[in-house]
């Protein structure tokens, strides 16, 4: 029996979602070594008792350094401070798996795609959408052809408030670019070899904009080539009912039927005194409930640790990646003049 290549992984930033990717690679047999770097102390010694790395240490640059490490997770945040670690691991020879966005611009993003291409290393982007099974059925649907051509996608996500509020407060960032990307992703994946061609975008803000320039919510309407029209809407002001409770509604209506998808979590309804009527299991990365994991988190981590050691694609090509990123920069553009904004964009005032 061929014997089971084994690698060691990274992670930066231990936090809500690095620590389940941590635990993701803690529990997976092909991980040998798990390293992880988090600057907050009271978060290291949680994730170490969680983990039991092989090393744990506050400075990402001794992971960068660590030449026995194949893989680097990266999911600390903000956002706006991840680009050089991606840049510094990709020189040191390490595939890459980046919580969304890559870079914080196109040209940053390509310059990554280059440098890993040069180096034979593997780059992907947590966009764990893909890994939900009732998310890919729609893939299945539209590839088989079940519901006949496609004439028109909604996706409608609404988050609570203090999800809203960690977000905001640590980068400025619209709401289709930190949320609405995961469902842009989605749904140009689902719809391809389908291209957008126009993209338009309003946004709403009555709540956190008296303290933020952050709006509400913001929709986001793509045409594709083909005609078909695609609605994405994201908004992260809803009043708590489990933490980072998310709910999401989505519709594909073809020429030959239609699909629902219902993830509003109200399948599971737990109702104590103290609380009232709470959703368990409603957070959009999915949570540990004792040996097992409800969510997509967790395949999607071992499915890039796989791709390494096996040498097979990750998901997320860079065609993909960079897509997605010109759409939701014409949303927001769209959003910021109020009007639609044509794609492929070759506007050299456009931001
Ligand atoms: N795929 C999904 O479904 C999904 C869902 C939610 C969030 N996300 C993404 O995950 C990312 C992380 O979000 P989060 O909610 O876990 O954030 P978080 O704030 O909970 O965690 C970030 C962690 O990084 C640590 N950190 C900060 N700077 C560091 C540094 N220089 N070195 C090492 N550690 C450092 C912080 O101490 C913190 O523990 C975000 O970019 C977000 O977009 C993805």
């Amino acid at each position: 029996m061929a014997e089971l290549k084994r690698i060691n992984v990274g992670v930066i930033g231990t936090g809500w979602v690095g620590g389940i990717r941590a635990n993701a690679c803690a529990h997976n047999a092909i991980v040998d070594e798990l390293h992880i770097a988090e600057i907050d102390p009271k978060r290291q010694a949680e994730i170490a008792a969680e983990t039991n790395p092989t090393s744990i240490t506050d400075d990402w640059r001794i992971l960068i350094a660590n030449e026995a490490i194949d893989v680097i997770v990266i999911a600390m945040t903000p956002e706006t401070k991840r680009y050089p670690m991606v840049m510094a691991a990709l020189e040191a020879g390490k595939n890459v798996f980046v919580e969304k966005p890559i870079a914080p611009t196109i040209e940053e993003a390509e310059a990554a795609y280059d440098l890993a291409d040069a180096k034979a290393l593997k780059i992907s982007i947590g966009y764990s959408r893909r890994f939900d099974p009732r998310y890919v059925y729609v893939k299945k649907a539209l590839n088989e052809g079940t519901i006949g051509d496609p004439v028109t996608c909604l996706v409608s996500r609404h988050s609570t408030r203090e999800l809203g509020e960690k977000i905001t407060g640590r980068s400025k960032m619209s709401p289709t670019s930190i949320g609405g990307v995961h469902d842009l992703d989605f749904v140009l994946w689902c719809l391809q070899p389908r291209k957008p061609i126009r993209v338009y975008s309003q946004t709403a803000g009555k709540l956190f904009s008296q303290t933020s320039d952050t709006p509400d919510h913001q929709w986001v309407m793509v045409t594709m080539d083909d005609g078909t029209t695609i609605t994405v809407g994201v908004g992260w002001i809803m009043p708590i009912g489990y933490p980072n409770y998310v709910q999401a509604w989505i519709e594909v209506i073809g020429t030959d039927g239609a699909l629902t998808i219902d993830d509003t979590h109200k399948e599971i309804q737990f109702n104590t005194a103290e609380h009232g009527i709470r959703y368990p299991l409603s957070s959009m990365p999915g949570e540990p409930v004792d040996h097992v994991f409800a969510g997509s988190m967790y395949d999607e981590t071992s499915h890039f640790i796989e791709a390494v050691a096996y040498d097979k694609p990750a998901m997320v090509t860079r065609d993909e990646a960079i897509l997605v990123m010109d759409v939701y920069n014409a949303a927001d553009l769209s959003a910021e003049r109020g009007e639609p904004v044509t794609l492929p964009r070759n506007d050299p005032t456009a931001g």
